[in-house]
């Protein structure tokens, strides 16, 4: 049965062949065999059911990063689809293991929520880190009316920009060094991921070091950081005139209210920045590399953009983007507290061998049954994060406002509403979360991609 108030999209996830590296022949597991997987759109207020059919050797779990989406479709990290053809799960070790689809699962998004830059990746507990890394992540677009209404650089001035890391061997394919979670931080153990999987070559929509013409003209670029564990901190090289390399317009969920502006960015894995680039500050031939400072060598160029024609004015960047309730202090009745470090665990769920080191938050590896915070439906709590050392906390269902960082302001790149926060070491960070959609369990997690394989995730009830 078809709405017409419903837009359907079909996904096809399959081994494919690509040609990432010129020359040379890439096994990826892709969505529709692409990496990044096709671009879903969406309207706010249209629903949106992808149906995933899973051609893959493995079960996989689609979660759509930044949506508001009822439990059953958020991709749970047990609620598994299984291969096509494949009846049963081998390892039933997982004793929560539940299987939602056979061959393939409808994913339904109701898409209650305002224009953001959204994407969508594997989320398969214990493995969203190697499955991600092999290819399973793409952009989901949400626009509204309020957006649309904005005389913002659009159509093909308007670039969503997938940034990620991998490494190669010599006959191109992808190199995950396969680590056993259960062994990792072992006495013994030599171990080189405890920061995550870096890859040494740096891609951009799956392209390592590509260039784009540009006209003199202002463009907006979704930048999304889709690595597993890197962080970056981009400029133009050169900068423009003035200075400010970037406009910040939208955050993770949504544009900000006004724009901001930026000498540098600093993104870490999963936070998505809206931004703005005027070209039109550069002269006809020239050549602006976009670079990352945190980088050296190969892992310092992220792209380059060839810049020609003459300046023009076809957009513009309004000083005002959207109307954005500020969450107080005093809107938040319950106040809890997080400490995501290294911890020591004890036949967990994740392990048969104890005690192990792993990450943890509140010295507690993860427990699909074990619930961390009971949260009431539309409450607004106050979250004091601690870190150890970098960890990007990101959290399911509800979308939050930076109230504090180290006791001080929110940073320079904490504006607006956020599902996912950059914290460093010894961060203490305050957010004010708003736990409004649905009912049901969800997940928050470190979203360095091997820290959350390594247990590094926790459970929100909302009733
Ligand atoms: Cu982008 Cu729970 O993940
Ligand atoms: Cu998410
Ligand atoms: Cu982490």
């Amino acid at each position: 049965r078809r709405d017409s108030d419903t837009d359907y999209y079909r996904v096809v996830q399959m081994p494919a062949s690509v040609e990432i590296l010129p020359g040379s022949r890439t096994e990826i597991w892709g969505y529709n065999g692409m990496f990044p997987g096709p671009t879903i759109r969406a309207t706010s207020g249209r629903k949106v059911v992808v149906t995933h059919q899973n051609r893959l050797p493995i079960p996989t779990v689609v979660h759509l990063h930044g949506g508001k989406t009822p439990p059953e479709h958020d991709g749970y990290p047990t609620d598994l689809v299984l291969p096509s053809g494949q009846s049963h799960i081998h390892q039933l070790e997982g004793h929560s293991l539940r299987v939602i689809g056979h061959g393939e699962y409808s994913y339904e998004y109701p898409n209650q929520q305002p224009a953001a830059t959204l994407w969508y990746h594997d989320h398969r507990m214990d493995f969203t880190g190697p499955q991600v890394y092999r290819g399973l992540a793409g952009f989901y677009l949400l626009t509204d009316d309020q957006e649309r209404s904005l005389p913002l650089p659009s159509e093909d001035r308007d670039i969503p920009l997938m940034i990620c890391d991998r490494s190669f061997d010599e006959d191109g394919s992808l190199m995950y060094p396969s680590v056993d979670p259960s062994l990792m931080g072992q006495p013994g153990v030599v171990n080189e991921y405890m920061d995550g999987v870096l890859g040494d070559v740096i891609l951009v929509n799956g392209v390592p070091w590509p260039y784009m013409n540009v006209s003199r003209v202002r463009y907006r670029f979704r930048v999304l950081n889709a690595s597993n564990a890197r962080r970056y901190r981009l400029v133009l090289d050169p900068p423009p005139p003035e200075g400010y390399s970037f406009t910040q317009i939208g955050s993770d969920v949504g544009l900000l209210e006004s724009p901001v502006r930026l000498h540098k960015l600093e993104i870490a894995p999963a936070e998505r920045y809206d931004l703005i680039v005027d070209f039109s500050a550069y002269q006809s031939g020239d050549v602006i590399t976009l670079r990352n400072e945190l980088g050296n060598g190969k892992t310092a160029l992220v792209m380059q953009f060839r810049v020609s024609g003459k300046a023009d004015e076809y957009s513009q960047i309004p000083s005002r983007l959207s109307e954005i309730e500020r969450l107080a202090a005093s809107d938040a009745l319950v106040r809890r507290r997080f400490v995501f470090a290294r911890g020591v665990a004890r036949n967990s769920s994740h392990t048969s061998v104890a005690p192990v080191a792993m990450w943890t938050i509140n010295g507690q590896p993860f427990d699909p049954m074990r619930i961390d915070a009971d949260v009431e439906l539309g409450a607004t709590e106050i979250w004091r994060i601690t870190t150890n050392v970098h960890h990007p906390v990101h959290l399911h269902l509800a979308h939050f406002q930076v109230l504090s960082r180290n006791g001080g302001p929110p940073g320079p790149y904490d504006a607006g509403w956020k599902d996912t926060v950059d914290m460093g070491q010894g961060d203490t960070v305050e957010i004010l979360a708003r736990f409004d959609g649905y009912k049901g369990k969800y997940v928050f997690h470190c979203h360095n991609l091997e820290h959350e394989d390594m247990a590094m995730m926790g459970n929100i009830r909302v009733s």
